[in-house]
């Protein structure tokens, strides 16, 4: 049992999680995802931007459900059980709810989720829906959803388990962790997308922990960014109607806001926006140039660093790494229109051969 794929990620790092010998460990096996180097991008940013860096994708929509929230799910849900919680409720743009669905489901606890109507991908829905959540749509956004949230579970005797959790967070740092544990060392810069921002969060949090403990050496500069749409922390207000072809970041006023400054400001990175347009181009450039498939939000990284890259913000020589937080296939819907529609012929071997040889 050394390997580190056969260990839930709790008992893999226990020594640094708020777990006992009393705490029931609820696991789908999360965390332990690939660090991929990504030999097309650095080439792309070294011909277009003149950056010469080495570049990991961490491809956390390898974990159970899709997406990182896993690792702060299995902390969360092992807590409540542990707590003798009857019920957990989350508002959520999707992951959160896909997650807390199936953590829950294994615990056998009831599990409520609220969503903003018309708003989350068809991947994430089906997900809670499967997994015996019971979905609440709201017609209204995910920050109108947490609010509601926040006091359902007081008056109803609900454990939350939105990242304002904070075993949520906990779980989360493991992540970082592992790209220590991965490298041998902590990278130069860490790019990763911000929503709720409780990930950055948990990432600063986790480089830290490590480099208090002497697995590391440094901390990386924390650089966040936020879909133009849906910026709040860049434009220093909240955003009361927040936009974004990106829906899991479609967030305009979020929980960890001071958190994610104070990573910011202590690590000497920055908290920027990026367009959709720009997130959609990484977004086609990581499925077809590097294997990757991920979901919209999540290329929200990789369009931060090239947006950095072009401004001359990063220096030649790093190690960077970019979180790519859910996997391509939670939302087809959007995948699907920028495909091709097939060339349809009859079903004989020369009409196939003429299409192979065109
Ligand atoms: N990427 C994806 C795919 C997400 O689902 C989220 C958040 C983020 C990035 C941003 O992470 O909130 O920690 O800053 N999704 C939440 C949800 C809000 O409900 O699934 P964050």
């Amino acid at each position: 049992m050394s390997e580190p794929r056969l260990i839930p990620q709790i008992e893999r790092y226990k020594e640094f999680l708020p777990v006992t010998e009393a705490t029931p460990i609820v696991s789908l096996m999360e965390g332990t995802t690939p660090l991929l180097r990504a030999s097309n991008l650095e080439k792309h940013l070294k011909e277009e931007h003149s950056l010469e860096a080495t570049v990991y994708l961490k491809y956390d929509g390898t974990n159970p459900t899709g997406s990182f929230k896993d690792r702060g799910m299995t902390m969360a849900i092992s807590k409540a059980v542990e707590a003798g919680s009857q019920g957990v409720i989350c508002a959520s743009t999707g992951n959160t709810s896909a997650s807390a669905a199936a953590y829950a489901a294994r615990a056998g606890l009831k599990c409520f989720v609220v969503i903003p109507d018309g708003n989350i991908a068809m991947g994430k829905l089906a997900q809670a829906v499967m997994h015996g959540a019971r979905v609440i749509a709201i017609e209204g956004n995910f920050d109108e959803a947490l609010k509601m949230v926040v006091r359902a579970s007081e008056e109803a005797g609900l454990t939350l388990v939105n990242s304002l959790n904070p075993f949520r967070i906990d779980g989360q740092k493991t992540a970082a962790w592992e790209i220590i544990d991965d490298l041998g060392e902590a990278p130069d810069y860490h790019f990763i997308p911000v929503g709720n921002a409780g990930n950055i969060t948990a990432y600063w949090a986790g480089f830290n922990v490590f480099k208090d403990n002497g697995r590391s050496n440094k901390l990386p500069q924390m650089m966040g960014y936020q879909a133009a749409g849906s910026a709040p922390i860049v434009e220093g207000k909240v955003i009361e109607n927040p936009e974004t072809i990106a829906t899991a970041i479609r967030i305009g006023n979020p929980a960890s806001w001071k958190k994610a400054e104070e990573a910011r400001d202590a690590s000497g990175g920055t908290i920027d926006k990026v367009t959709d347009d720009e997130i959609l181009e990484q977004y086609k450039f990581l499925a077809s140039h590097e294997g990757v498939f991920c979901e919209p939000a999540s290329a929200a990284s990789v369009a931060g660093l090239v947006k950095a890259a072009s401004e001359g913000k990063v220096k030649n020589g790093s190690v960077i790494t970019c979180t790519l937080t859910g996997h391509g296939l939670k939302d087809p819907e959007r995948a699907i229109t920028f495909a091709q529609e097939p060339v349809k012929v009859k079903a004989e071997f020369e009409a196939v051969l003429r299409e192979v040889q065109s």
